[in-house]
């Protein structure tokens, strides 16, 4: 078998195209624009091609957006003193502080800072308690993208066994009470999965992933996930971002699982390009609960 390669970059270019209609709507009716700032700590590369494209991306769909460039020797209470100004500026409707920050700072404390109805990455913990509780403001983006994507293609997780990988605050935490809970904004396949969240001291970690009908790759490591860990006909998310020599790669092993699976999302042009995209979603929502 050789899987259908799912295609985010596609997907994320319609759902732009679509948000751009809605941004055009907020404006005639509120004679304001959604306004997305970012917050960028140093010089980091990775994160200012991040940043780069969240802001290409605004501009794409008629989103305000501003970067705030604070240099690497900025302390915490200069960057808590900035987002506190982010907070009481009523023309910001989404704050973003681009992780990771430098490792001398709490990024804790910088983001439990962010007044939670601007907090557009739904990393505050008051937006992580709604999410756990089955009442979300924000959706975290990175796992809406791979809602998404899963939704487009008619893939569903209902009833399913979903074996995430990767254990973090920005994907497989959350990623993991999104599809197992009750119901979905996106309709009954994207709920009621039956989830496993694997991470780096699970032993046996193939005999776990062999099991899943949806496995999902969000840890960090390139190419860690090989054709022997999927089972054959399963859906595979790779949701991993690998800087090597050779280029960007994912968390799977791409050429050995396209093989096995039914369905995979290729790095790039997978989940990348929707993170982006509801981002810009969790923008425009924000200016909406402002504006309610
Ligand atoms: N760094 C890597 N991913 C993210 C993200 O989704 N949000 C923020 N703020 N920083 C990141």
């Amino acid at each position: 078998m050789t899987a259908q390669l799912l295609d985010g970059k596609t997907l994320a270019r319609e759902l732009q195209d679509s948000m751009r209609e809605k941004v055009d709507r907020f404006r005639q009716r509120h004679g304001a624009v959604p306004k997305l700032t970012a917050v960028l700590v140093g010089e980091d590369p990775a994160s200012q091609v991040y940043v780069r494209n969240k802001q290409q991306a605004c501009e794409r769909v008629g989103l305000a957006s501003d970067l705030i460039r604070l240099d690497a020797a900025t302390t915490e209470d200069q960057l808590l003193a900035c987002v506190m100004r982010l907070n009481a500026d009523p023309a910001v409707h989404g704050i973003l502080v681009q992780l990771p920050l430098p490792s001398r700072m709490s990024a804790n404390r910088v983001l439990d800072a962010i007044d939670p109805r601007k907090d557009v990455d739904a990393f505050h913990p008051e937006n992580v308690g709604l999410l756990s509780q089955g009442r979300p403001r924000f959706l975290p983006c990175t796992p809406h993208g791979v809602l998404q994507i899963l939704h487009r293609y008619g893939l569903s997780v209902a009833g399913k066994r979903v074996v995430i990988v990767g254990r973090s605050d920005i994907v497989g935490r959350p990623l993991s009470l999104l599809l197992g809970a009750k119901d979905s904004h996106l309709g009954p396949d994207l709920c009621n999965a039956t989830v496993t969240v694997c991470h780096s001291r699970t032993p046996d970690l193939a005999a776990v992933t062999a099991e899943a009908d949806v496995l999902i790759a969000a840890i960090g490591r390139a190419k860690l996930i090989d054709a022997r860990m999927v089972r054959p006909g399963a859906v595979v998310v790779d949701v991993g971002i690998n800087r090597l020599e050779s280029g960007l790669v994912g968390d799977v092993d791409f050429e050995s699982v396209r093989e096995v699976a039914s369905h995979l999302t290729p790095v790039p042009g997978g989940i990348g390009p929707l993170t982006v995209a509801m981002l810009l979603h969790n923008t425009l929502h924000a200016a909406e609960l402002a504006h309610a």
